[in-house]
């Protein structure tokens, strides 16, 4: 069956292109087929997709809907994918809702600062008043990104999270040059080197990610 998950934070910089290009290619590398749906005006993951073609033509396909009809144009694409995967804009309310719509799980990319995951509460709430008239759909989870390597969470984020009331991955991202650098190369870090902690970052959060879309949604 296939799955459609949205990564948004309308908050800027937080990383939602870099887990949506890695964790695209994750799941292809998987043995998924996967659609990456861009839909964010500023384009960076169609930009990714450009420079991927230079170097290797088996990434998983970039496509921009920039308008807010995801519900609908994703609705058609689903009997064509495994996972299609939308990359959140930054700022824009009605893109955002209309990703939430057309998701079957929402994967919220945090900055471990209390400021940062607080500035994720309407985001939060655009989520639960749509889980409010669907029996629970989509599922959502924070998943911590950019951490800095080797701290643990600060105290006040850890509790910040726990307050908005939705589920953290374990797995996460931390701070590393190699996703940057997959970034401006058109890569993804599983490319750059399989066997790398950032490769295996992506692939435990892949993992997890599948975990939570198996299990039914909590009564
Ligand atoms: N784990 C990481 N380690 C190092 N650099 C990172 C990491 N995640 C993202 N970056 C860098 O941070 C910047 C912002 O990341 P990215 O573009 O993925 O964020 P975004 O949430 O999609 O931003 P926007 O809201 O503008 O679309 C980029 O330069 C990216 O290379
Ligand atoms: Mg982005």
């Amino acid at each position: 069956m296939s799955q459609v998950i949205a990564i948004a934070n309308q908050k800027g910089g937080v990383g939602k292109t870099t887990v949506a290009v890695n964790l695209a290619r994750a799941l292809q590398l998987a043995g998924r087929k996967v659609l990456l749906v861009d839909s964010d005006p500023q384009g960076s993951a169609r930009d990714w997709y450009q420079s991927s073609q230079d170097r290797n033509h088996d990434m998983p396909v970039v496509v921009g809907v920039d308008r807010p009809v995801l519900e609908t144009s994703i609705q058609q694409l689903r009997g064509a994918f495994d996972t299609i995967l939308i990359d959140g804009a930054a700022k824009l309310q009605d893109m955002t809702v209309s990703a939430i719509k057309a998701a079957d799980f929402v994967l919220i990319p945090v900055q471990p600062s209390a400021l940062d995951i607080w500035a994720a509460e309407d985001l939060v709430e655009l989520i639960k008043a749509r889980q409010s008239v669907t029996d629970g759909k989509p599922g959502a989870a924070f998943l911590v990104s950019r951490q800095i390597a080797g701290t643990r969470l600060a105290n006040d984020a850890d509790s910040a999270l726990q307050a908005l009331n939705l589920p953290i991955l374990a797995a996460r991202t931390t701070q590393r040059v190699a996703y940057a650098e997959c970034m401006s190369t058109g890569s993804t870090v599983l490319d750059i080197e399989a066997d790398s902690p950032a490769a295996g970052e992506i692939k435990a959060i892949m993992l997890e990610l599948q975990t939570l879309l198996m299990s039914p949604p909590e009564a």
